[in-house]
């Protein structure tokens, strides 16, 4: 089935890396020479992905920069036969189409989500958080993207045991090759609650019934609404997925991720 948008959540405040997000979105910290957010966006786009949607908070705004054109910029480049980057970085801005659309507040990755809703319409559409960068040859989303059949699917690597709390995990049921039919799903288990290793990472492909089953899912005890609720709660009329997904996965919101996925890109 075709996906032609998707909503990258990205209006989060970065505090694990301050001071150095004081002024910078986390999301445009380096992997060498792009930022974290740019190999979203060409995972997206290699994934078949037409239109980006960035759910941003106020004082985000780089991250629109960094995806507009800078006409003088490439100019300058090109007087001094600088072809080569003036292309890298008009090729930013041509990738997909660019939208943006506010969060006021931290409320939640669901909440993030439904200020999308118009924008999306009535389609099944990719979901990327800004952390997760997966290193193999055909690129994450579109893994999910392949299994996507108008039923959500998620995707999943197995984690350790000790860092199971820092996951939705999920109950898996009937497998076939990568693909587990999910059965239950909780955000952030303790150790002896985890229902397997199957932790959810950042991508998710969902069909538009989401909208409505994060609204009407209950928000956290923190206050604030999130996906894995509206998932459970779409989860309750139709069959959810899981796909472990082929590929070196780096949590690119701790500075050990970031480090190791700027060690594996170099
Ligand atoms: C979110 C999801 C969680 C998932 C994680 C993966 O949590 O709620 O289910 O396992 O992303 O990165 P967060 O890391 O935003 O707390």
């Amino acid at each position: 089935m075709k996906i032609k948008k998707a909503v990258l959540p990205v209006a989060g405040m970065g505090t694990r890396f301050m001071p150095a997000t004081k002024v910078v979105p986390k999301e445009l910290l380096p992997i060498v020479d792009k930022p974290v957010i740019q190999y979203l966006v060409e995972e997206a786009v290699m994934s078949g992905i037409e239109e980006i949607i960035f759910v941003i908070s106020e004082g985000k705004e780089l991250i629109k920069e960094h995806f507009s054109p800078q006409p003088k910029l490439e100019a300058i480049l090109k007087e001094r036969n600088k072809y080569d980057i003036a292309e890298k970085l008009s090729t930013i801005h041509n990738m997909a189409k660019f939208s943006y659309v506010y969060q006021d507040g931290p409320l939640g990755d669901g909440h993030a989500i439904l200020q999308a809703e118009t924008l999306v319409g009535n389609e099944a559409f990719l979901v990327l958080f800004g952390d997760d960068i997966v290193k193999h040859h055909v690129p994450a989303a579109k893994q999910l993207i392949d299994q996507f059949k108008g039923e959500s699917v998620i995707a999943v690597e197995q984690v350790s045991m000790d860092s199971i709390s820092s996951y939705g995990v999920i109950l898996p049921g009937v497998k076939k090759e990568r693909l587990y039919e999910v059965k239950g799903m909780i955000e952030k288990p303790l150790e002896h609650e985890a229902p397997s290793d199957l932790g959810v990472i950042g991508k998710y492909v969902c069909p538009p019934g989401i909208f409505e089953a994060i609204k009407s899912s209950l928000a956290s005890k923190e206050g604030e609404l999130r996906l894995i609720d509206g998932l459970v709660k779409l989860g309750e009329k139709e069959n959810l997925w899981a796909y472990h997904i082929e590929g070196e996965r780096f949590d690119t919101g701790k500075a050990e991720g970031l480090i190791a996925a700027n060690n594996a890109f170099l």
